[in-house]
């Protein structure tokens, strides 16, 4: 799995906001831009990994990056405002001056699992760590077999992200399959659990490879539904989420098992996880 050096693992840089998009009530976009060119330039990150963003005055929090990894001129962060940090952070705009360290942690594996079908199965805002092995999918289209994208949400309201949804599903060799717990009259795709949608994935499962984002407990269900399709369990991966402090792994706050999700994960595979989700504590 990729992991590259961090930026800086000491202060954060100094960034500032270009753009904000309201993707749904409570959940925004923010790409920053980091303000000194150079650094800027030289920014590279894998799909799954993360920054940790610094409001100013309010603390740090750690987010997926959510854009393209081609993209040099900023850096795209998708973000529900929950609490003290991510609500101020959904009050800044264009122009807004940030704090940024990263990326940090282990990305998806998808050097190493070049020339299989790509399954992307996600809950919730799960779809962020996603949402860049989609771009570097599609950028190296010829690498890959089909790309099959499985999206849950618990409320049809909660789905972020419509028109890409569309737009993928109109591509080549890439199916995309949504379903939501609660849906709303005009609701177009699947009414109920993420899991429904396995029967009408399009793959092979023992050619497959498999990454999820979510819920823990939605991640547990889905990856026991694939591995009865046949998909081998060395080729499922999913991310985890913690609570941050340091991000490079010195704190432990972030620890599950006997490792760090900051620098072993947040990317880790099924083998190395499934005892552990869903049960706190560990
Ligand atoms: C590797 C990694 C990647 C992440 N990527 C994203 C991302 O792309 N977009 C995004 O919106 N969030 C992401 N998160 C979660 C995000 O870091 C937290 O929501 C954030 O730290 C909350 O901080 P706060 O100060 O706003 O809320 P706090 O004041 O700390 O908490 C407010 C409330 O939110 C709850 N809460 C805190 N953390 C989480 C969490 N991780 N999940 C659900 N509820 C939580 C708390 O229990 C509390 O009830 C990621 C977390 C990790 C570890
Ligand atoms: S956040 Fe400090 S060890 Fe992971």
């Amino acid at each position: 799995m990729s992991a590259s050096r961090p930026l800086d693992a000491g202060p954060p840089l100094a960034a500032t906001v270009v753009a904000r998009v309201e993707e749904s009530p409570g959940v925004f976009t923010l790409r920053v831009r980091l303000d000194d060119p150079g650094a800027q330039a030289a920014y590279r990150f894998a799909p799954g990994q993360f920054n940790m963003l610094y409001l100013y005055g309010a603390g740090e929090v750690p987010i997926s990056i959510m854009s393209d990894p081609e993209e040099r001129d900023a850096i795209g962060h998708t973000i529900r405002a929950v609490g003290r940090v991510t609500q101020g952070l959904a009050a800044l705009g264009p122009g807004d001056a940030i704090g940024l360290r990263g990326p940090f942690g282990r990305g998806w594996p998808l050097r190493e699992v070049s020339g299989s079908d790509v399954v992307l199965v996600t809950g919730g805002l799960g779809c962020a760590p996603a949402v860049s092995v989609i771009h570097y999918v599609l950028r190296r289209r010829e690498r890959f077999g089909k790309l099959v994208i499985i999206q849950g949400v618990r409320h049809a309201d909660d789905l972020i992200w419509r028109e890409h949804y569309d737009r993928w599903a109109k591509l080549p060799a890439t199916q995309v399959l949504v379903a939501a717990d609660v849906a709303t009259p005009l609701w177009p795709w699947h009414v109920g659990r993420v899991t429904d949608l396995f029967g009408l994935a399009r793959f092979d499962p023992e050619g497959a490879v498999a990454m999820m984002c979510g819920p823990e407990g939605m991640m547990r269900t889905a990856g026991n539904g694939l591995l009865a399709l046949g998909l081998p369990e060395a080729r499922l991966y999913l991310s985890m989420e913690r609570n941050m402090q340091c991000a490079v792994g010195r704190c432990g706050h972030c620890q599950i098992g006997a490792a760090f999700v900051c620098h072993d994960g947040p990317v880790f595979s099924w083998g190395e996880m499934k005892t552990l989700l869903g049960r706190r504590g560990f």
